[in-house]
């Protein structure tokens, strides 16, 4: 572990140290970003400010800093770790007061954490493998799309999956396929690129918009509409994504083939497209 940023201070990681009155240490009460950086440059680095601003409304907490002095602290703490390509985790909890109550404190200072590890390259002949999952009933809150730090119920499902040599859990609500634990999630069927709209029941994922956009830019046939549970057991291909695993093709849900049992050709052409951002956005043209 090397250096991390904790209010206001860059530090060893081991000597980071914050409160065990800290609210998200006693509530979960914060949120987070996971942001990618490819050879230096961060993926998309305005649309996961935005989506932290979205998650800080979401929880009533004022950004404690401004867009540029995000920028500048993730910068360097990214030239103090270095590695080709990083992983930036980032998150603000609502700070510690002097006693334990489920309301807000009154002015207290919220806390600020960031640490960059190092991203191991996607191997797409590793990817092409393929996954298992399992399907289950999503038991998470109403607020999905805000990016809280609380997460045992996802914690509680992936490790369901985990059990089941599986990668991740898919989850279910009132028959609709919502996303992963950890992921979100599409389908193809007849050469159509499914994935279910923005709503409460899900992250919106910076991975998901950016495929969406690759998929519109080079004429992929793409829908966003619910995916009921009944259409994904049929779907020709079903993918999983984030923006530490990229796009990954599952082969088999809860022990039965998808489509033919390998990933697909859809697939294929979109994870080179995702490749080609990449290496676009380390050669500096993409942004
Ligand atoms: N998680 N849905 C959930 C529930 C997630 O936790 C994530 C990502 C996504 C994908 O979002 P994005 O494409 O912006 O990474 C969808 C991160 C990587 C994590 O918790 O580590």
């Amino acid at each position: 572990m090397g250096i991390v940023y904790l209010n206001g201070q860059y530090l060893p990681a081991e000597q980071a140290k914050v409160s065990v009155l800290d609210r998200g240490f006693l509530f979960g009460d914060g949120v987070y970003e996971v942001i990618p950086a490819y050879g230096g440059r961060l993926l998309r680095l305005a649309e996961h400010l935005q989506r932290l601003q979205n998650s800080l409304d979401g929880i009533r907490l004022k950004n404690p800093m401004s867009q540029q002095q995000w920028l500048e602290v993730i910068q360097t703490l990214m030239q103090e770790n270095e590695s080709q390509d990083q992983s930036v985790y980032l998150q603000i909890t609502r700070g510690s007061a002097s006693y334990r109550d489920h309301s807000f404190p009154e002015s207290i200072q919220p806390t600020v954490f960031i640490m960059v590890n190092s991203l191991h390259a996607v191997n797409v002949e590793k990817l092409k493998q393929g996954v298992c999952a399992i399907t289950l009933d999503d038991i998470r809150w109403k607020a999905c799309n805000i990016k809280a730090t609380a997460l045992l119920a996802n914690v509680m499902l992936r490790q369901q999956a985990t059990e089941k040599n599986c990668a991740e859990a898919i989850l279910i609500r009132e028959g609709i396929a919502t996303e992963g634990a950890a992921s979100n999630l599409f389908m193809v069927k007849n050469g159509c690129i499914i994935t279910a709209p923005i709503s409460s029941f899900l992250l919106p994922g910076i991975t998901r918009d950016l495929i969406i956009e690759l998929a519109l830019a080079n004429n992929m046939a793409l829908q966003e509409r619910d995916i009921s549970e009944n259409e994904l057991r049929n779907a020709d291909e079903i993918w999983l994504t984030s923006s530490t695993k990229e796009i990954m093709p599952v082969i088999k849900l809860d022990n039965k083939s998808v489509g033919t049992g390998s990933y697909g050709a859809v697939w294929e052409k979109m994870i080179i497209l995702y490749q080609d951002y990449k290496n676009s956005l380390r050669s500096g043209e993409a942004q």
